[in-house]
Parts: structure tokens; C-alpha cells; sequence
């Protein structure tokens, strides 16, 4: 699959926005990272539905990757799929029916994605992963940007990575939290195609040079593993 680099909007420029993702797609990265929190499942408020529809209004076509931090979860998908997310992701704690939740993304014509924290066992997939698009391994605890990448991950996303194989499905592997040009090879390694990045990417100074040297080292990882 072709790695997939996904710039969380949580570290981009809120007063410039839609110039800042523009930047970061024109710069080569894929998709765009939207992070929802909503001072209750996480300690941190950020952006909701009409930033999503005010990207897609400015004329942004990349793919919008929803990742809800909200509990309850239901009530904000329809806002999402009617404001042109393409992917929607929620944690299965946060949701009382997660079954419910996904057949709700995939009904309204989005993709859906389950996110497991640091300490959210991978078992939550036992009967669900059929009806799954993706699948988000969270390498930091979720809330903020810029925390420390969490290396027990990487045994998470070879679990993952393995489940994935066993289920004979298409599914993205995504990581997301910490990931920078040091650390990517080896979560590429560990299975990841889909590598979230917030301060890394829009801390640096040149977004094009930093995606470049961030699919140099994907390639690198995925080399090394083989
Ligand atoms: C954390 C968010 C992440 C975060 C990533 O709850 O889900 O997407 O913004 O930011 P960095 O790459 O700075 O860890
Ligand atoms: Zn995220």
C-alpha cells in the first residue's frame, strides 16, 4: 500500500488555515489529519463540523480524516459526513454500541476507522474488523500535540499489521502521535502506512523538505523489515 502521510491541522496555523493546509498539500503530504476534541472524552477543545465544510468551502479536495476525541460519538457523525469528511474515526471506549457507530460512518458514505489508545487492547477488533476501512494506533495519549511518541507502539502495530494480513481486507494501518523524521522508519517497520504528523511537520520550516525526508526514511523502514 502507498504510504500515506496525513499532517494534523491540530498544529497548523488556526488564523491562516486554509493557507497553512493548502501549504502542506501543495508541499506533498496526502490527506488531512482533523483533529476533534471536546473537553470531556479528552481535556482539550478544538475544531467541530463547519471548519470541516469551511476546508472543503475554500476548495481543499484532499482527503478530510476525521479522528473524534468526543464521547458520545453518534450525534457529531452525521455533521461530519454532511461537511465532506471522507474518513471518520472514533475510540470504541467513547461510543456505547461501537458496532452501531461504524455501520452509522459506512451508511452516511464515510470511511470508518477505530482508534486505539495507548492502553486499549487490540481485542475490540475480534468482531468488528470486517466492517473496518482503518485502523489508528495512538503512540501518544490523545489531547494534545506535540507529546513524546510512545515506543510500545510498535508492538501494537505489528499486532495490528498481523491482524490486518489474517483478515485478507484492505485496511489502513495509521499512527499517530509523536511521529517525526527520526522515528518514522520504525513505525514504518512495524507495519504503519498511514503516519499522522502535527508539530514535526508544521514546526518545521520547510514542509516540502520535511515530507520528502519523511518518505526517504518510510522506505527505509519498510527495506529494513522485508
Ligand atoms: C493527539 C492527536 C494527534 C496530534 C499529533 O490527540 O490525535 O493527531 O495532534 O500531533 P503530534 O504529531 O505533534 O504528536
Ligand atoms: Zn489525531
Amino acid at each position: 500500500m502507498d504510504a500515506v502521510i496525513a499532517p494534523s491541522i491540530l498544529s497548523a496555523d488556526f488564523a491562516r488555515l486554509g493557507e497553512d493546509v493548502n501549504a502542506v498539500l501543495h508541499a506533498g503530504a496526502d490527506w488531512v489529519h482533523f483533529d476533534v476534541m471536546d473537553n470531556h472524552y479528552v481535556p482539550n477543545l478544538t475544531i467541530g463540523p463547519l471548519v470541516c465544510q469551511a476546508l472543503r468551502k475554500a476548495g481543499i479536495t484532499a482527503p478530510i480524516d476525521v479522528h473524534l476525541m468526543v464521547s458520545p460519538v453518534d450525534r457529531l457523525v452525521p455533521d461530519f459526513a454532511k461537511a465532506g469528511a471522507t474518513c471518520i474515526s472514533f475510540h470504541p471506549e467513547a461510543t456505547a454500541h461501537p458496532d452501531r457507530t461504524i455501520r452509522l460512518i459506512r451508511d452516511l458514505g464515510c470511511r470508518p476507522g477505530l482508534v486505539f489508545n495507548p492502553a486499549t487492547p487490540l481485542d475490540w477488533l475480534d468482531y468488528v474488523i470486517d466492517e473496518l476501512d482503518q485502523i489508528l494506533i495512538m503512540s501518544v495519549n490523545p489531547g494534545f500535540g506535540g507529546q513524546q511518541f510512545i515506543p510500545r507502539a510498535l508492538g501494537k502495530l505489528e499486532a495490528a499489521r498481523r491482524r490486518i494480513l489474517a483478515s485478507g481486507r484492505e485496511i489502513r494501518l495509521e499512527v499517530d502521535g509523536g511521529i517525526k523524521v527520526d522515528n518514522i522508519a520504525r513505525v514504518a517497520g512495524a507495519g504503519a502506512d498511514t503516519f499522522v504528523t502535527g508539530s514535526a511537520l508544521f514546526g518545521s520550516s520547510d514542509y516540502a523538505a520535511t515530507i520528502v525526508a519523511m518518505r526517504r526514511e518510510i522506505e527505509a523502514g519498510r527495506r529494513a523489515a522485508l
